[in-house]
């Protein structure tokens, strides 16, 4: 009897959910298209990233690469670059290889077992799941960032969302509502109600189907949940690099290692200044260890600053006229010679984007001039 009238309860509520869905819902790329490789592919996009920045990049991509045998082909290159500007560039190596191994293990059908998806480089539990029920209608229940919040507002839960513990109920939870059959509009539809109505500030609950059962309504305050995790201090680092031109007028860049932070992309090679440096002896140093040659940091072209989730960089770019040594990748994977107009071929971090696009049509012919060495104030 208990358990019927709590079932009872959850298909009301999935009901209520679905049914505001069918209503709501936009009418995004990926949707209503069934296919496991579309499904997959905006399913690594939107990790992290919203819904209006990731929709233009889906439509290049798909593009790019309209099948899961045209993506494992290419070249990493040619996948970060569409990937170019989107960030946490990780998500790109990862759904490349992932692209690979559907197609040499699987012959280019995307496997439907969970534990083998699960497998996949760049599957976690979020985006196994969101995969096997939005492309397979698999009973499995997504939990990403929208639905925690509106889960923890909800049903009153005031722990950390980023808790193995939290995360843990919340995924029993999703799971206990999920209206077998239907997971992939399930999902879909809690992910839907997070950034339209449940919205982190301001949320619009008058339009929320289960403003009736919401204990976060209920309280008169529903931004008070989810619980914010403490923010911890974002370190800054400066870095400085070397903008080195040969009387050809190229500029040398470098690939960073495939391995760790912007693995794969290209950038002017230089470091992270040390304790004590100067910026111009930072980027002197730093142009040796990576690209073996010496340089004189002549004259400050540009300061550019740019956040990432877990420190913030200065990247201070230095004309620097070449002294002596052979151009070789010692702490990079590759290096090259590069017109300014051609550095849109070559993916670049989006810092790093905005120093050799100040190349382009710039006075760096002037720039170039041999100044005096200038020490840093
Ligand atoms: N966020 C992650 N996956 C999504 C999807 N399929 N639709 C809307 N937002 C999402």
């Amino acid at each position: 009897m208990v358990v019927s009238a709590l079932s009872d309860a959850r298909r009301r509520l999935s009901g209520l959910l679905l049914r505001w869905y069918e209503a709501h819902r936009r009418d995004l790329p990926w949707r209503g298209v069934g296919d496991a490789y579309r499904v997959m592919v905006s399913e690594f996009m939107l990790q992290q990233t919203q819904v209006d920045t990731v929709i233009p990049y889906y439509e290049r991509f798909l593009e790019a690469f309209p099948d899961v045998e045209a993506l494992a082909r290419a070249p990493l290159s040619a996948v970060l670059k569409a990937w170019e500007g989107l960030g946490y560039y990780a998500r790109a190596r990862n759904l490349h290889r992932a692209a690979q191994e559907i197609v040499s293990r699987f012959g280019g059908r995307m496997p439907e077992d969970r534990e083998v998806v699960a497998g996949l480089p760049g599957f976690g539990p979020y985006t196994t799941a969101a995969v096997l029920s939005i492309a397979f209608h698999q009973d499995c229940a997504a939990v990403d960032g929208n639905v925690a919040r509106v889960l923890c507002r909800v049903f009153g839960i005031a722990e950390e969302a980023s808790l193995p513990e939290t995360r843990a109920r919340l995924a029993d939870l999703a799971q206990a509502l999920l209206p077998r059959g239907r997971a992939g509009d399930y999902n879909q539809a809690l992910m839907e109600l997070g950034a339209l109505v449940c919205r982190p500030k301001a949320p619009a609950c008058e339009a929320c189907p289960w403003k009736g059962v919401c204990q976060a309504w209920a309280s008169g305050d529903p931004e008070r949940l989810p619980v914010k995790a403490r923010r911890r201090e974002r370190p800054h680092r400066e870095e400085a690099v070397g903008m080195v031109r040969r009387r050809d007028g190229r500029y040398l860049i470098a690939r960073r290692p495939e391995q760790g932070l912007l693995g794969g992309l290209w950038e002017l090679p230089g470091g992270r200044r040390e304790k004590g440096e100067t910026l111009g002896d930072c980027c002197v140093r730093g142009v040796r260890e990576e690209v073996g040659v010496e340089v004189r940091a002549v004259e400050r072209f540009r300061s550019v600053k740019h956040a990432y989730t877990h420190f913030s960089v200065t990247i201070h770019a230095f004309c620097c006229t070449y002294l002596s040594g052979r151009v070789r990748p010692l702490r990079c994977a590759e290096v090259a010679w590069v017109r300014p107009e051609e550095m849109g071929l070559y993916a670049f971090p989006r810092a790093h984007r905005r120093l050799v696009e100040g190349l382009v049509g710039g006075d760096e012919e002037g720039l170039f001039r041999l100044l005096p060495v200038t020490r840093d104030p």
